[in-house]
């Protein structure tokens, strides 16, 4: 049994890249069979921090039909306890925009994927693609910074989350698109009453198919200036979006990230005793837990 779990911020350059890296390679010291994805789509860089400084193939293979699985592109760590990794694709044009089939063929590919645990990097912003590639795992993380701004932008990237899977649970893919077009859905409320006027049954599908949406929060970069009342942030997204955001952790700022990066290696390999590396391996513990606990809900896909 494979689970799947995607990273993702409103805001970029919260730390989604180092954390997803660094908990990729902790699970599988653990002994997990784990498969990191870049979905970064024109952002990847996460076989920087691994040091691979040019993937023999990349999901660009995949998407230009170079090859027919992802399997194919599957680069193996053998120094990292055997992690097993999709190197993302740089920014060119036939990847930039990938329309609604290829994605298909995309998350198709990566459900064959064998593995325990498959982890994802969608990137940064609320386009579909990255919030298409968020709500497609079973578990989601989301990072922020301890300001304000990152914080707001972290709620509107799981306010339209939210949007989008809900709409998705009672609209076809088609219908999406031009509800979308036509609402700007500014409340859930506002979703809930075109369920209800689409048809009986599919408010009930929208309440529904937020059961199992616990995204999970890391706050990171924390200082003992920058201090997030979480407290406050999680009552506010229950009481606005509905949805509960369980704490996985905080990562103190700590220079030795960079240090890591400047030698391409995850902090939590060059620097394990270092606080962010313990605060990592912490939430790394937590999360194969969580993992353990957990058995994939059917309604898996976009
Ligand atoms: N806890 C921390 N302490 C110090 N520096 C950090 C910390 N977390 C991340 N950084 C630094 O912040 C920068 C951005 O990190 P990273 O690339 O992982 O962010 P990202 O969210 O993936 O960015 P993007 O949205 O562009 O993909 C890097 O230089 C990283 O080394
Ligand atoms: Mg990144």
């Amino acid at each position: 049994m494979s689970v799947t779990i995607s990273i993702g911020s409103g805001k970029g350059g919260t730390g989604k890249t180092m954390v997803i890296v660094n908990l990729a390679l902790m699970l599988a010291k653990m002994g997990k069979k784990v498969c990191l994805v870049d979905l970064d789509l024109g952002g990847a860089d996460a076989h920087i921090l691994l040091g691979l400084f040019e993937p023999k193939r990349t999901l660009t293979d995949f998407l230009t039909r170079k090859v027919g699985s992802t399997t194919d592109i599957i680069h193996t760590f053998y120094s990292f306890n055997g992690l097993q990794f999709i190197p993302g694709t740089g920014h060119t044009l036939q990847t930039a925009n990938i329309t609604y089939q290829e994605k298909q063929r995309l998350l198709r590919s990566l459900a064959a994927v064998e593995t325990d645990v498959m982890l994802i990097d969608v990137g940064a912003g609320t386009n579909y693609h990255a919030l298409d590639f968020f709500m497609f795992s079973d578990l989601q993380i989301c990072v922020t910074l301890p300001d304000p701004t990152s914080i707001m932008d972290m709620y509107t990237f799981l306010q339209l989350a939210t949007i989008r899977k809900m709409l998705g649970s009672f609209l076809s893919q088609s219908d999406i698109g031009t509800a979308l077009k036509s609402h700007s859905f500014n409340t859930l409320n506002e979703v809930f009453e075109l369920a209800e006027k689409t048809r009986e049954g599919a408010k009930e599908k929208a309440q529904e198919s937020l059961r199992y949406f616990h995204p999970l929060l890391i706050v990171n970069r924390d200082s003992a200036g920058g201090r997030v009342n979480k407290f406050k942030l999680r009552k506010m997204v229950a009481k606005y979006l509905g949805i509960d955001i369980p704490e996985l952790g905080d990562i103190p700022e700590d220079g030795k990230i960079d240090e890591a990066l400047k030698a391409f290696l995850p902090v939590c390999e060059l620097y394990p005793n270092t606080p962010a590396a313990l605060a990592l391996t912490a939430i790394a513990e937590k999360l194969e837990k969580v993992i353990s606990l957990f058995s994939p809900v059917p309604h898996k896909g976009v």
